[in-house]
Order: C-alpha cells, then sequence, then structure tokens
C-alpha cells in the first residue's frame, strides 16, 4: 500500500481570524526581556501584569482546597462557594441582587470575551469595538465570524471619551453587539453615569446585545466608575466580563468571570464546557478566598500613588505630554514632541536608557505618537524609569 501524504488538508479559515494582532507591536518588548534575561538592568513596562504578589490567604486557600484532595472534576458553570462569593461581590458593586443563574466562572477574561462572542455573534455579523481596542478583541471577533467595526473614542481636552455620535455612524443592520471597554486600556478612561446611561440607551435603541470588558473594574482613581451593568435598563441586554488578574494580582491563576441575563447564561456555560469542562477546584477556592478580602482598596491606592508620581515627574518635561488616566494599570505619553514617532521614541528609550514602553499605535490609529507606560513596578522604579524617560526627551529635543 503506497503511503500518501497529505500536504493540502483543510485549515478552517477562521484559524486566519483566531490570530493575534500585530507582533512588531511586542518586538521592544521582546526585545526588553531578552535583555534583561542577558543580565542588564532594564526597567519592562511594556506589560501590564501586577508586580504585586497574590495575596498569602488566596494563596494558602488554594493550597489547603489541594492537601483536601480537591483535585476532580467541577461544575461548568464554576464550584458553588465561589459563584456564591461573586453573587455577593458583585451585588453589591452593582446594587442590585445578583442571581446564582446570572454567574459563570471562566478562566480569566480572556476566556470569558471569546465564549461570550461565540453566543451572540453569527458569521457576518457586525460587532462594534470600542478603539482603541485591547489587541486581543479582533481575534474574539473575527474568531465567531464577526466583522469588528471600531467605534473611536473622542479626543477631548487630554482625555479620551466615549462618543455615542461615533457608535451611531458605526453601526448598521448587521450589527449584533458592541464590545465595550472600561475603564479602558490603553487610555485610561472610565465612564461617567451619563456615559454609562447613553450606551445602554444606544443599545436599546439598536437592539443589540451590550457586552462590558470590566477587567479594571475595581481600579478607578479619580471618580467612581459607573458600570452600565449597575443600570435596570441594562440587565436583559448586557454581559460583563470580569477577572480577578489586576485586582488581585491574580493574572497567572487565569480566573475571572461572567454576568449575564440567567436567559442568556447556558449558551455560554455550554461554550465553557465545550473548551474547558470546568476549572480547576482549588484556584477556583483562592478565588473566592480572594473575593473576601477587599484587597481591591489597597491595589487601587498603590496604582494611584505611581498614577501621580509619573503624571508629576512626566508633566514637569516641555518635551512630553502625559494623559492623567482615571483608572487602571497603564498612562499614554504623547511623545510627538519630541519629533520622533511612538515605535522610534520607544527603540530609542530601550536602547539608551533601558527602559521598556509599548508603542500604543498598534491598539489604534488614535494612538498613533503615543507610548503606552504600565504601572506595575514599584514606585521607585516607576519613578527612576520617568527620569530616564524626560531625560531621553530632552537630548532629543537639545539636540
Ligand atoms: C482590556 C482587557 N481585557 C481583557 C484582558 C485579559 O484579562 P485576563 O487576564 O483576565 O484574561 C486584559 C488584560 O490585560 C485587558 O487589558
Amino acid at each position: 500500500m503506497s503511503q500518501t501524504r497529505k500536504d493540502d488538508l483543510p485549515v478552517a479559515k477562521r484559524t486566519g481570524a483566531l490570530k493575534a494582532g500585530s507582533s512588531d507591536a511586542w518586538a521592544v518588548h521582546d526585545a526588553a526581556t531578552k535583555m534583561k534575561r542577558n543580565g542588564e538592568d532594564i526597567i519592562v513596562l511594556t506589560i501590564g501584569d501586577p508586580d504585586f504578589e497574590t495575596p498569602d490567604n488566596i494563596v494558602n486557600a488554594a493550597i489547603e482546597s489541594l492537601h483536601r484532595g480537591e483535585t476532580h472534576y467541577t461544575a461548568a458553570n464554576g464550584i458553588l462557594p465561589l459563584r456564591e462569593a461573586i453573587r455577593r461581590y458583585e451585588s453589591e458593586r452593582l446594587g442590585w441582587d445578583v442571581s446564582m443563574e446570572n454567574i459563570l466562572v471562566c478562566q480569566g477574561a480572556q476566556n470569558g470575551l471569546y465564549s461570550v462572542m461565540q453566543t451572540i455573534v453569527n458569521p457576518g455579523d457586525d460587532v462594534l469595538s470600542i478603539d482603541p481596542a485591547y489587541p486581543t478583541f479582533p481575534a474574539v471577533i473575527g474568531g465567531a465570524g464577526g466583522n469588528m467595526i471600531r467605534v473611536p473614542l473622542k479626543h477631548t481636552d487630554g482625555q479620551f471619551r466615549f462618543d455615542v455620535a461615533a457608535a451611531e455612524a458605526a453601526v448598521t443592520d448587521k450589527t449584533t453587539a458592541f464590545l465595550f471597554n472600561f475603564p479602558h486600556n490603553p487610555t485610561g478612561a472610565a465612564l461617567n453615569q451619563q456615559e454609562a446611561e447613553t450606551v445602554v440607551a444606544f443599545c436599546r435603541r439598536h437592539n443589540i446585545w451590550l457586552v462590558c470588558d470590566e477587567v479594571y473594574a475595581e481600579l478607578t482613581f479619580d471618580a467612581p466608575y459607573v458600570s452600565p451593568m449597575s443600570l435596570p435598563d441594562a440587565r436583559d441586554i448586557a454581559i460583563s466580563v470580569r477577572s480577578m488578574s489586576k485586582s488581585h494580582a491574580m493574572s497567572g491563576w487565569r480566573v475571572g468571570w461572567v454576568l449575564a441575563p440567567a436567559t442568556h447564561a447556558g449558551h455560554i456555560q455550554n461554550c465553557i464546557n465545550a473548551m474547558l469542562f470546568g476549572g480547576a477546584e482549588f484556584i477556583q477556592r483562592g478565588a473566592a478566598a480572594g473575593l473576601e478580602l477587599n484587597i481591591a482598596d489597597e491595589m487601587r491606592a498603590a496604582y494611584q500613588r505611581r498614577r501621580d508620581s509619573l503624571v508629576d515627574k512626566i508633566s514637569a518635561s516641555s518635551h512630553l505630554k502625559i494623559m492623567r488616566p482615571e483608572s487602571g494599570i497603564f498612562a499614554l505619553i504623547d511623545v510627538r514632541p519630541t519629533g520622533l514617532t511612538e515605535t522610534e521614541f520607544a527603540w530609542k528609550l530601550l536602547k539608551e536608557k533601558k527602559v521598556s514602553v509599548l508603542p500604543a499605535n498598534s491598539f489604534s490609529n488614535l494612538t498613533i505618537g503615543f507610548v503606552r507606560v504600565s504601572l506595575c513596578v514599584p514606585s521607585e522604579v516607576l519613578e527612576e524609569a520617568a527620569d530616564r524617560i524626560v531625560a531621553l526627551a530632552d537630548e532629543i529635543t537639545s539636540g
């Protein structure tokens, strides 16, 4: 029998849509981590991975769970104690009685975003997305067969804000959902009462889902973030995707949840089930312990102190402009006054000052000319990095 070689077995078309965004965006980060590995003193501000240790009582709860032998299959929608803890936590955050039927545990917000999109988007649907967009949004929308239509934030008075006029201009009769991310990465914009009401009214008017990526909901500084999920009108059309990665320094644990109308939650559960068949129990025990902690207040205060000192230092430079983030773990610096592009500035900063920042053009055309700085290093390290950033801008402009 002759052996057949099948080099041409089919590859699903959606694999193209699932591919991560531009790898160029991460070239500075990749170079920085390599230099660091080789012993160079690099300050890495390219990624948003909290530098804090996961709190002890979370770690201990997970270890105790392992020792109890909780190493078996779990329910696809999450273990009961975690869903109970989420129910209490979210009822308090949103000001209404969240029910157990609204809650699905998932493995980080990314897993939640993918699962939700699979359940609300048909091939060929238009899906609105806030722009600048988190780099995985094209893949979660495209992976469900949707066409991503960007809805640019409005840039006024040194702030990016949600602009309903841009959403009205982008919506079509094929639109089925709006992928909304506030508090926003990378601009740090939050949402006020009027903006939250406006987006809910917009989605109701056009009969589309509102998917709120709220991974930074706990980390707001100047004014409280108003979640669209807190509005009564949102309850039957909105889905929230949540995470403990940032608020509880648990990025590597891969744990979060989805809040969805009870009538729809079963579809999302089916998707999570098809992918995962339930998450690890010890992780979920740790997460449940974390939700009883109030650690988010401490995290918020630490990021706020870092934000303030970074903004003070960069604002003192006449060659850079920093946007004061209202929330989150990033800040955007406008490097255009130096005459360099964001990519040129980022590479020069890495080579000459040993600091890595992310060229923000990868998020959107709106952030061309900006670099994104992560607040995920101790204050004194961030201040040292800020001094080096200012020094580079001074040298470029005086040379
Ligand atoms: C806007 C946004 N959504 C989703 C995620 C993914 O979060 P998780 O670690 O919970 O998957 C991130 C992580 O940086 C993010 O910034």
